[in-house]
């Protein structure tokens, strides 16, 4: 495998599909080669637009030899097949998140991936941010002292299409896989990767079934807690702050944040402003990047075991709100 620049293939040809094209454009260490979709016009409207060869299946894309590594940008509910498919073609894999449904597929696309061994990363762009990195780096640091509390939020207001993916049943809609994994991801980094040993969630079920918004509730032994909430047909002001012992770290729009707030008691505030390279996407491809150089199989900024602890996170406030979705396994 040519390691040096990473030879990019994208699979769906959506909105973030696109976003992850243009990251790339930023990425001396990464180059588009393919796209796959289930349409051969949607391929090619998507190659003119962004310099590629378009292939009319997934199945082709994942068979192109000169791919590297495959960014799989399907909606929820194809995540499991689509990264089974990449894998099964020995592929580097960068899943968007949520990284699955739910746990049952998330711990056999890791278990797939391990066995095949090839490398494989959640798409939560969240921890490849400068901004996230530096408060991580704080913590790590006990730069304010023992955690004791997290509070995060992220909500956003969409347009009232039932039949869109973020309302849609059958495409795993609501806020909890789509944006409360991200607050999720948030309480993780701030707890060092441990998982919380109790949830508690409740939820807005709206008109066609799923999660509006969602409040959760995480606690560890130690008594730390974190209170997260989420939302798609509301605009919340996406804030993360971290409450330790001797200090606060502050994370202002930590879903796209260039910002990292260090008050540490008694002493003035630190505001750091951080990179921010292209449109943020190209972060997470250099981290994909550097990990195959390196050849690990996995990101230490957000492992694999983190990543299926989130998805059961995600299981058991679904179970609480009383969210199950058609044909779920
Ligand atoms: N990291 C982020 O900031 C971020 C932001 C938004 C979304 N996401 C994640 O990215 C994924 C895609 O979201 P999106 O907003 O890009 O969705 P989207 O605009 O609806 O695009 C999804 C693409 O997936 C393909 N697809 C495969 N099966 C499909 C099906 N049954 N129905 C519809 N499309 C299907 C389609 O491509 P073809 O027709 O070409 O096959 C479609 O264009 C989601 O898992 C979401 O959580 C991440």
């Amino acid at each position: 495998m040519t390691l040096s620049p990473i030879r990019w293939g994208i699979l769906g040809t959506g909105s973030i599909a696109k976003q992850f094209a243009r990251g790339l454009t930023s990425d001396p260490g990464s180059t588009l080669v393919a796209v796959g979709s289930r349409s051969a016009e949607s391929a090619a409207a998507f190659a003119s637009e962004y310099p590629c060869t378009a292939h009319a299946s997934y199945a082709a894309l994942c068979a192109d030899a000169r791919v590297d590594a495959v960014y799989v940008a399907s909606p929820h509910t194809g995540h499991h097949e689509h990264a089974m498919q990449v894998i099964g073609q020995r592929k580097a894999l960068l899943l968007e998140k949520p990284f699955c449904v739910n746990a049952r597929e998330s711990a056999e696309v890791i278990a797939a991936a391990r066995q095949a061994g090839v490398f494989c990363m959640e798409a939560m762009w969240t921890r490849c941010l400068p901004a996230n990195r530096q408060a991580a780096a704080w913590l790590t640091a006990k730069a304010i002292g023992d955690v004791r509390l997290v509070t995060a939020d992220f909500g956003f207001r969409c347009g009232w299409d039932p039949t869109s993916r973020l309302l849609d049943p059958k495409l795993a809609g609501g806020g909890l896989l789509d944006v409360g994994v991200y607050t999720m991801a948030l309480a993780w980094l701030a707890m060092g990767g441990v998982a919380p040993t109790t949830i508690k969630a409740t939820a807005a079920l709206g008109a066609t079934g799923v999660d509006e918004q969602a409040a959760m509730t995480l606690s560890w032994a130690s008594g730390a807690m974190a209170q997260l909430t989420c939302a798609v047909r509301l605009n919340t002001k996406h804030d993360a702050v971290i409450y330790g012992t001797e200090g606060r770290i502050e994370l202002p729009n930590f879903w796209h944040g260039t910002t990292a707030i260090l008050h540490q008691d008694g002493q003035s505030s630190q505001t750091l402003e951080l990179p921010f390279i292209g449109n943020g996407y190209t972060h997470e491809a250099i981290e994909v990047g550097r990990c195959l150089r390196a050849g690990l199989k996995e990101s230490p900024l957000i492992s694999l075991d983190e990543t299926l602890a989130i998805s059961r996170g995600l299981d058991e406030c679904r179970r609480q709100v009383g969210l199950r979705y058609p044909n779920e396994r």
